[in-house]
């Protein structure tokens, strides 16, 4: 008898293991192959440069969003895979983001430091806010290795917490470049970050996963399901 399993068997279950991460990534990647592709078809519209910074700008969001719900998805549902793609999303983010600013200052500014200065920051204070998240991600994204967690130890998870205010100033600079009649949208995102933070704040975190857990718990057990180590310690990276 052999223990080898059918070569069809094994790659159903590899896929059913990393599928998450397959779409994280092939998504992740899409933008910036789209940029690409049209960008060498002279296919980016009459404005390349708004498009490039548009496209950049709208996929480090999303990202970085995504990367903020895996956390909320485990409280409420108690789904863990998400988790495992957190660092990845992050640093997806952080890439789209840095490619932004450097088309901003490359493409848009033609890295004239004076104009830079001058027309970009002084007239266009969301350019400031835009920088101080970009410095927060950086500085995340550097550290996000397991040497650097290992180095840091807690100061690491302080550290990390600079995702949360990074978030709230990428809306503020979502909102403030948005025109008046196109506010809506960045309060849309505003919103649903409100939410994501909303349910790690810890009475309600506590109350969400007590429900999710006593809902779990066969009727007739009196005994209290432990609280999952991820919740009651901040969040890891996991790859
Ligand atoms: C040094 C850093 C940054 C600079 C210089 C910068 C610059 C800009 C500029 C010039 C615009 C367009 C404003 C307009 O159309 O009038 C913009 C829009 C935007 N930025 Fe940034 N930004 C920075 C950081 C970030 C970061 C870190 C994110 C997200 C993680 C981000 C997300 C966005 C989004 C979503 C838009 C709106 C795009 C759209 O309208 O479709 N930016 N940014």
């Amino acid at each position: 008898m052999t223990n080898k399993q059918p070569v069809g068997t094994s790659k159903k279950n590899w896929l059913r293991e990393n599928w998450l991460r397959v779409l994280t990534h092939v998504g992740a990647w899409l933008p910036g192959m789209w940029l690409a592709w049209n960008w060498f078809h002279n296919n980016l519209g009459a404005d390349p440069v708004t498009t490039l910074n548009n496209v950049t700008g709208r996929a480090a969001m999303v990202l970085l969003l995504l990367c903020l719900a895996a956390t909320p998805l485990y409280i409420v549902t108690g789904w863990r895979q998400g988790l495992a793609v957190r660092r990845a999303l992050g640093l997806y983010a952080f890439a789209y983001a840095a490619l932004h600013f450097a088309n901003f200052i490359v493409l848009d500014y033609g890295l004239d430091l004076q104009f830079i200065l001058d027309d970009g920051i002084q007239t266009k204070p969301y350019i400031l806010v835009g920088l101080t998240a970009l410095l927060a991600l950086s500085a995340l994204a550097i550290t996000s290795t397991k040497g650097w967690q290992k180095r840091l130890r807690r100061q690491w998870t302080r550290l990390h917490a600079l995702i949360y205010p990074a978030g709230v100033l990428v809306m503020l600079h979502f909102f403030w470049q948005a025109k008046a009649a196109e506010k809506i949208e960045p309060l849309l995102y505003a919103a649903l970050l409100g939410l994501l933070l909303l349910v790690r704040v810890t009475p309600l975190r506590k109350a969400i996963v007590g429900r999710r857990q006593r809902g779990k718990t066969p009727k007739r057990s009196t005994i209290a399901a432990p609280e999952p180590a991820a919740l009651t310690t901040p969040p890891q990276p996991t790859e």
